[in-house]
């Protein structure tokens, strides 16, 4: 039904873990999913990649690969040099196409950043998008040096009439420094998008059954978690006025008493939208990011399919119960 790219600043950043807690997260409301990465590169016939990662960690999803070549490098370069064909763009919307006629959540990771090419040609992960009609999202590290590669994909993808549903934090630490929390608020502005979530930064490491747990409280309600920007902005980042040394705590230090997962805009939040139809207006967007531009949360966030509340709401109580230290920690599980 809803077709989703998962496109990144770059490589490493998080693209990978950041689809499987997207799946997770849908997978926790009894939605289907299907992960398909159109190529992957640096990884050997018969090994893992990212799809399979995926599906560690989050469970029950179709995983597709269009093509693998075992080169690092970019999917275009990499064909060429292993004398296979490569993937197009047209491939690509085919492929998410027929997947989406048999789940509610086709997830497309993309190989590296947003313009790495695919094929000789010089298609891209943007042209396949564009092709698909699918709102991206877009992990980015929220560490020194993000902002631009952050800026300039967005950028990129609205000069292409894509959406850019938001943002997720690729890795957040809970000893975030200056940097990082200055970031929370620069990062949306910067893209002119929401933040729609962050995962922990040892998140990757955590048992698959914790990580599918968790994984709703890492992301905004648009995909089916019950993450608030806004208090996660409140708890991580720099008070408004952004008065060097003003910042409570110093950096690092996460004020008390913010609830794990804090579900202000929670289980009430998740909207009852059963397609990924624009919301047409910031219903279902994250408010009150401190600092960020109106235009942040205006734009219709067009948001995955929703289970009804009840089972979101299950979801998400289920980890949060009984979990020793969480509720004395910021509002990402640590
Ligand atoms: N939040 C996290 N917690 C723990 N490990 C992480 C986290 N995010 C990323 N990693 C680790 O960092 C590495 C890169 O992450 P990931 O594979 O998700 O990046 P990517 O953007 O998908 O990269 P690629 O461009 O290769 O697809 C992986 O080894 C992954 O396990
Ligand atoms: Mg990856």
């Amino acid at each position: 039904m809803a077709i989703v790219v998962v496109t990144g600043t770059g490589t490493e950043v998080g693209k990978t873990v950041a689809t499987a807690a997207v799946a997770a997260a849908s997978l926790a409301q009894g939605l289907s999913v299907a992960v398909l990465k159109p190529a992957q590169t640096g990884v050997a016939e018969g090994e893992p990649g990212d799809a399979a990662e995926v599906a560690r960690l989050a469970g029950e999803v179709t995983a597709v690969e269009l093509a693998r070549y075992p080169e690092p490098l970019a999917p275009a370069t990499a064909a060429a040099r292993s004398g296979r064909p490569p993937v197009t763009p047209q491939d690509i919307a085919e492929a998410a196409a027929k997947l989406s006629a048999v789940h509610d959540v086709v997830l497309v990771e993309g190989a590296g950043g947003l313009l790495v090419r695919y094929d000789e040609q010089g298609s891209t992960l943007a042209d396949a998008a564009a092709l698909m009609h699918a709102g991206v999202l877009l992990v980015a590290s929220p560490a020194l040096g993000t902002l631009n590669t952050t800026a300039l994909t967005a950028e990129a993808m609205r000069s292409r009439g894509i959406t850019c549903l938001g943002l997720i934090l690729g890795r957040w630490s809970g000893a975030a420094g200056l940097a990082e929390r200055c970031n929370l608020t620069d990062l949306p502005a910067v893209a002119g998008v929401p933040l729609l979530g962050a995962l922990p930064e040892a998140a990757a490491a955590r048992p698959p059954a914790e990580f599918r747990a968790r994984a709703p409280q890492w992301l905004a309600p648009q995909l089916g978690g019950v993450w608030d920007a806004a208090a996660f902005v409140r708890a991580y980042g720099l008070p408004a006025d952004r008065a060097a040394g003003g910042a409570a705590g110093g950096p690092g230090a996460a004020p008390a008493g913010v609830p794990d997962g804090v579900p202000a805009g929670g289980a009430d939040g998740v909207p009852g939208v059963a397609d990924a139809a624009p919301a047409g207006g910031a219903d279902g967007a994250p408010a009150g990011f401190a600092g960020a531009p109106a235009e942040a949360a205006a734009p219709g966030v067009p948001d995955l399919p929703q289970a009804p509340v009840e089972q979101a709401a299950s979801a998400v109580d289920a980890p949060a119960a009984g979990d020793p230290g969480v509720s004395q920690q910021p509002p990402v599980a640590g």
